[in-house]
């Protein structure tokens, strides 16, 4: 299992921060974090719900990461592991993770997917998203994955979409003309475009588009 215990810094003071698998005890403040992050008009049948929780912290515990800063619950990051065929990358957020449930979960699958990473308002810009992705980059060499993949939202996306199709939205992100809250963050984590997908999730503010971007193990290149 999982435990990496350092200091995160909330301008120069160094706090203290633990990186953890979540466990049932966290269920209710899970929950609180996912309903902060995913405001309306985000369907709020897309928060966790205590069956799926159950689910990630049994079938694979290993992807069910948490950060607590100064003992309070921040974030948490979670996958699944998928046998992800490149030359076939097209797929929906509900059928690759069974709708949040993870009961597809392969344990012999090369890629690690993930479900969701999500940082409370409050804690954001810390840095403690970055720190959950590299978490989940250990997990992948730990394991002997091919990669980490999954969907960004593109929440930036409606404000553009008069203009530029979802695929010029992405090159302008990639050439440093644009800034979506999602997918620069994922870029300044390494994560890299693999492929854009329409009616990727239910989720008004991407027009439903999501981004496929994943970090490949660099010892399996
Ligand atoms: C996306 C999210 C997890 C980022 O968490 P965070 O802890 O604030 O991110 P970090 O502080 O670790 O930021 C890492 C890098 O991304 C950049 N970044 C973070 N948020 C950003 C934003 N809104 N716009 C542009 N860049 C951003 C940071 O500047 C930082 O860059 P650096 O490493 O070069 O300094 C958080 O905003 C969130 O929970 N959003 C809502 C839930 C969501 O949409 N999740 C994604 C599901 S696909």
């Amino acid at each position: 299992m999982y435990r990496k215990e350092f200091y995160v810094f909330d301008q120069d003071k160094p706090v203290p921060a633990i990186i953890r698998n979540y466990t049932e005890e966290d269920f209710t403040n899970l929950i609180q974090i996912q309903q902060e992050c995913f405001p309306p008009p985000f369907p709020s049948e897309l928060w966790w719900n205590h069956e799926q929780l159950k689910n990630h912290i049994t079938l694979f515990p290993e992807g069910a990461l948490c950060i607590e800063v100064d003992g309070e619950l921040a974030g948490s990051m979670t996958g699944l592991l998928v046998n992800f065929d490149p030359t076939h990358p097209d797929h929906t957020w509900e059928e690759v993770t069974a709708n949040g449930y993870i009961t597809n979960h392969d344990p012999k699958g090369n890629t690690l997917y993930v479900v969701d990473i999500s940082v409370r308002p409050a804690f954001r810009k810390l840095g403690l998203g970055k720190w959950l992705m590299s978490s989940m980059y250990d997990v992948v060499v730990h394991l002997g994955l091919d990669r980490l993949l999954g969907g960004g939202r593109m929440p930036g996306y409606h404000l553009k979409s008069s203009e530029l199709t979802a695929e010029q939205y992405l090159d302008a992100i990639v050439k440093g003309e644009v800034k979506d809250p999602v997918i620069t963050f994922l870029l300044r984590c390494g994560r890299t475009p693999v492929k854009v997908v329409a009616n990727y999730l239910d989720d008004e503010e991407s027009c439903h588009y999501g981004t496929l971007m994943e970090w490949k193990n660099p010892f399996k290149i």
